[in-house]
């Protein structure tokens, strides 16, 4: 199995990226935001308890995402491998998803960091939240506050991958075709 973290700051790609990837390995997509936003389209109650974090820009607990997670694996299990996508953002994240994928005989083959500045990512998330109903993309302070979470509780998480010798550091600058 090919499993990849698709790593990065908001705004760094990762969506735009694991469209490319899941083409081309044929791999299952895993994005945490994407799942929360579906449970609040469909107004569950965990929809609407994650809608009050997500629009300040501050994470989920970790309970409910490893829960998510744990779902979508044992519902895949013929996969080829998946991109995990704005997931593991907590070390107790990524030390629940390692012990998930040993359930599975597998493990996480590497993490792949997009490296954008905080410049470059405030402007990509002010043109989405022009016209993409993204409440967290729309206001510039929340915008900082996801940076800011990011950078506090999430970046540590490459020395998690680096003492793994599993961590990639990808410029997440140019055309989406240089990227990918
Ligand atoms: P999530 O949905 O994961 O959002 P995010 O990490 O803030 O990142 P984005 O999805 O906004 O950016 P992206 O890196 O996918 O970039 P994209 O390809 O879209 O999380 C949202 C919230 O959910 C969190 O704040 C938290 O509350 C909660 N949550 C989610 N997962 C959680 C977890 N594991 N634990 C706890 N809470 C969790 O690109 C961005 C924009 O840039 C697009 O408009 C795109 O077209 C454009 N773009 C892409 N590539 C380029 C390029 N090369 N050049 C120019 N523009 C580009
Ligand atoms: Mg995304």
């Amino acid at each position: 199995m090919l499993n990849i973290v698709l790593f990065g700051p908001p705004g760094a790609g990762k969506g735009t990226q694991s469209t490319k990837l899941i083409e081309k390995y044929k791999l299952v997509h895993l994005s945490t935001g994407d799942i929360l936003r579906g449970e609040i389209a469909q107004g569950t109650a965990l929809g609407l308890e994650a809608k009050k974090l997500m629009d300040q820009g501050i994470l989920v607990p970790d309970a409910v995402v490893i829960g998510m997670i744990r779902n979508k694996l044992e519902s895949n299990k013929q996969a080829n491998g998946f991109i995990f996508d704005g997931f593991p953002r907590t070390d107790a994240q990524a030390q629940a998803l390692d012990s998930l994928l040993e359930e599975l005989n597998t493990s996480i083959s590497m993490m792949l960091a997009l490296k954008v500045d905080e410049e470059e990512l405030t402007k990509r998330l002010l043109i989405r939240g022009k016209d993409s109903g993204r409440p967290d993309d729309s206001d510039e302070s929340v915008i900082r506050k996801r940076i800011d979470v990011y950078n506090s509780q999430t970046l540590p998480l490459i020395n998690y991958y680096s003492n793994q010798n599993k961590y990639y550091s990808v410029d997440g600058i140019g055309t989406v075709q240089e990227i990918f």
